[in-house]
């Protein structure tokens, strides 16, 4: 098959941005092929290269999420990229991470980045957005006992809405010549403490919420023993929550609503709207 247009490839097709970037392609009139090892529409596994030129088979156009909890893809993702020339896509958006450009030189982030800023037979944006509020409502830093658990001290970070990452990636999707080259930093509204956030989650839950400020150490090297990350990826944990206790976390911007025209999302209406996932603690 050929290249059709507007067929999009969205990886990490079942993930917190990818599922709602592919409905609202869907909402917008492309077809969206979600992709993934497990639940999506095709499966495609970044450690199984046999995988890539299938789903990519009639592709124009790619949300590219590279693999998850690692620190070396470059060239995994170059050699998609390479297939992805080949089977005819004129646009790739990268979900890549704030201030990738201070990224440790060991964590591939930026030499993604890079590659595609080489590339010349299809135009990219990059999406570098701040921590995502979700992490806060799943398993990435859940609620436990009445505390979250996570070395960030007084800093502040301007958690953004997955959700207003998606309509950020899905406006680069549907109009690639008007974001061609085009980075964006998707954040939220306020640059607020783990100890406003743990605040805001109790004013919703009716219990209250603290902010465990472990040990970075502690941390981290429970993080690897548990099974949680691999031993390689702590220099990527480090870097995360180094930023932010340094005071580097990351700043409002107008990036969501200049590219969607609407506002980003406030914690408190995020956190309203995520209620179920703290009920167990809630109810305790
Ligand atoms: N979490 C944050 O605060 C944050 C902030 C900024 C940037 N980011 C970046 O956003 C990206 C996504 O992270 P996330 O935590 O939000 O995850 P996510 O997108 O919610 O989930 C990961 C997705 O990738 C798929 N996946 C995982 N391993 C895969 C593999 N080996 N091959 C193919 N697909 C695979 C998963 O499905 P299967 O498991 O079924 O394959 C799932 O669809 C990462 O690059 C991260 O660095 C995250």
């Amino acid at each position: 098959m050929t290249a059709s247009q507007r067929t999009a490839l969205v990886l990490g097709g079942t993930g917190r941005t990818g599922a709602l970037v592919a409905q609202k392609l869907i909402e917008r009139g492309l077809n969206a092929r979600t992709a993934s090892r497990r639940g999506a529409d095709v499966v495609f596994d970044w450690d199984d290269k046999t995988t890539y030129a299938p789903a990519l088979d009639g592709v124009d156009r790619v949300y590219l999420v590279t693999p998850i909890m690692r620190i070396k893809f470059a060239r995994q993702t170059a050699e998609f990229l390479d297939l992805a020339a080949v089977a005819g896509v004129r646009h790739v958006t990268y979900l890549s991470t704030y201030r990738s450009d201070q990224a440790p030189p060991e964590v591939d982030i930026r030499a993604v980045e890079l590659d595609l800023a080489r590339r010349g037979s299809f135009t990219h944006s990059i999406l570098r957005p701040s921590w995502v509020m979700q992490n806060f409502s799943d398993e990435h830093l859940p609620l436990i006992d009445g505390a979250i658990t996570v070395p960030t001290g007084d800093g502040t970070e301007a958690f953004v809405d997955a959700a207003d990452i998606a309509a950020v990636a899905v406006e680069t999707l549907v109009n690639p010549h008007a974001h061609a080259g085009a980075v964006y930093a998707p954040s939220g509204p306020q640059s607020i403490t783990i100890s406003e956030v743990a605040g805001i989650i109790a004013s919703v839950i009716g219990r209250p919420v603290t902010h465990n400020d472990i040990d970075p150490d502690v941390w981290i090297s429970g993080a690897v023993k548990a099974g949680i990350v691999p031993a390689d990826y702590a220099v990527m944990l480090r870097w995360l929550t180094g930023t932010i206790i340094a005071g580097n976390g990351s700043r409002p911007n107008d990036d969501i609503e200049k590219v969607t025209g609407r506002a980003a999302t406030s914690f408190q209406d995020f956190a309203r709207r995520s209620a179920a996932a703290w009920a167990l603690e809630a109810a305790k």
